[in-house]
């Protein structure tokens, strides 16, 4: 017995009506391209070999999905679904089973194609619908006992036949051995002149052959991309399940209707997002963290009680419990921030490590920096990192009080518990418990009398 798996994904549709110079499967959704989803969900469920079947833009679609192992073959014309999955022959194992699946079709889920392949004992099996409104779909025809016997589509339907409601999804699982055997004897003998996949259905009747049938648990599942309104309307049905699932984990927002997960969120208990939150890549919330109004959080891990003011964008960020941060803080790669840290208005990180309890409350940019503990930064201090060509370090101890427009010229160091005059600009390292001072002496000149303009 061969178990392998194979999934052979049709993508060679144009698009047209994306009007796109993209292929249609690079389009996103939820800021993954379509195709891409299927791919990962594919993985998922352990598929041994993936092929693609591609026809517009296959160097575009080839060059960003080069983090897959897959196979790639070219339909030149496109023909027909049948015609789509009978040019892969060749690289189709002679045994096993195949899902055959759609690069425009993003959101079937696992656990649907597990049950799809459970649901295939005798060597074929699909998924289906009961819909309100199928026009346009294949239409699934069953005998008296409900036994599948045929798939017909809209256009060679009879009007009989068009008052169907249960619709092909056009994915199934069918032996390898079935396609090898049918898809050659394929005709174009219909309506749209097109060699229909669905035709392999009345063969595996003809061969006494029983086509078992289940449904996905959500419609979204099998739902295409065909125009840009599809995409949007798609998009909107994948963010409801998605905060719908964190709902359940215990998760609150302010408005689910204004919220958007473009990646993966991972949550504790009693997390609070507000609006117009949008998380990017990969995320995880622990408990009681606050986001809250027009956050922008890309791969950033944030700790237990972390409080996050309105406008903050973050950008791999790791914050550790206790911290408060912004309004309008803007947190770049590699910014680490420790237990309890504040970080207030219109303040930069940057590959910069803040040590526990330190404030950068107002203005501020901190970038390849070290910062102990308990360190205040004042309003618009600034680290000079870069020369303008290279990028240098600035190390600040331990409960050192730098003074408000500090400019530090890095490479330097501030001792422990140094303090740094306000409006300084440190070009050399301060010692331990020093203060330095680093500005012009003011100067005074009494009676001054202003110029005077002339009459
Ligand atoms: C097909 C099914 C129909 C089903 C519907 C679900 C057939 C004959 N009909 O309809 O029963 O209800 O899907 O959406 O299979 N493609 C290729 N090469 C081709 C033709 C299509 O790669 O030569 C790809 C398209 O890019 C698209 C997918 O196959 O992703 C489906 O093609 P489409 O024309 O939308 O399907 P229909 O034939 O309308
Ligand atoms: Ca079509």
């Amino acid at each position: 017995m061969n178990n392998t798996l194979t999934t052979i994904i049709l993508a060679a549709g144009k698009g047209t009506r994306m009007q796109s110079a993209k292929p249609k499967v690079l389009q996103t959704l939820a800021d993954k391209p379509l195709l891409a989803h299927v791919l990962d969900t594919c993985q998922s469920i352990s598929v041994d070999k993936t092929i693609v079947v591609y026809g517009f833009g296959g160097d575009q679609v080839q060059q960003a999905m080069t983090d897959y192992s897959l196979t790639w073959v070219e339909q030149t014309e496109q023909l027909g679904t049948g015609h789509a999955v009978k040019v892969a022959l060749d690289e189709l194992p002679s045994t096993g089973k195949s899902l055959i699946l759609y690069g425009d079709v993003p959101l079937v889920s696992a656990e649907t194609l597990s049950r799809l392949k459970q649901a295939n004992v005798q060597g074929m099996s699909m998924l289906t619908l009961t819909v309100d409104n199928p026009f346009g779909l294949g239409r699934i025809k069953r005998d008296e006992q409900g036994n599948i016997t045929a798939i017909v589509e809209q256009k060679d339907a009879s009007e009989q036949e068009q008052a169907i409601r249960e619709i092909n999804s056009g994915i199934y699982c069918v032996d390898n051995a079935l396609l090898h055997q049918y898809l050659p004897n394929l005709s174009n003998d219909n309506a749209q002149q097109e060699y229909y996949l669905t035709d392999i259905v009345k063969m595996a009747v003809a061969d006494g052959i029983a086509i078992a049938a289940i449904e996905p648990d959500y419609e979204f599942e099998i739902e295409g991309v065909n125009n840009r309104q599809q995409l949007a309307q798609l998009e909107r049905k994948w963010q409801a399940k998605l905060v719908e699932d964190l709902q359940v984990q215990g998760v609150q927002f302010g408005d689910p209707n204004r919220v958007d997960i473009r990646g993966e969120v991972s949550v504790g208990q009693d997390v609070f997002v507000d609006i117009n939150v949008v998380f990017k890549g990969k995320v995880s919330l622990g408990n009681n963290v606050t986001i809250e109004a027009g956050c922008m959080i890309k791969d950033s891990q944030i700790g237990d009680n972390v409080h996050i003011k309105p406008y903050c964008v973050f950008d791999d960020a790791q914050v550790a419990q206790g911290a408060t941060i912004g309004p309008f803080a803007h947190l770049r790669p590699q910014t680490v921030l420790e237990k309890n840290t504040r970080l207030g208005n219109f303040v930069e990180i940057k590959k910069s490590r803040i040590g526990e309890g330190s404030k950068v409350n107002h203005l501020s940019y901190v970038g390849d920096a070290q910062i102990g503990a308990g360190v205040n930064f004042g309003a618009g201090a600034i680290t000079c990192n870069y020369d303008g060509v290279n990028k240098h370090q600035t190390i600040v101890g331990d409960n050192a009080f730098i003074g408000t427009n500090t400019s530090l010229v890095a490479p330097v160091t501030i001792g422990q518990t140094a303090t740094i005059g306000a409006g300084s600009v440190i070009t050399k390292n301060v010692e331990d418990n020093a203060l330095a001072i680093g500005r012009g002496r003011q100067v005074q000149k009494d009676n001054y009398q202003r110029p005077e303009k002339k009459k």
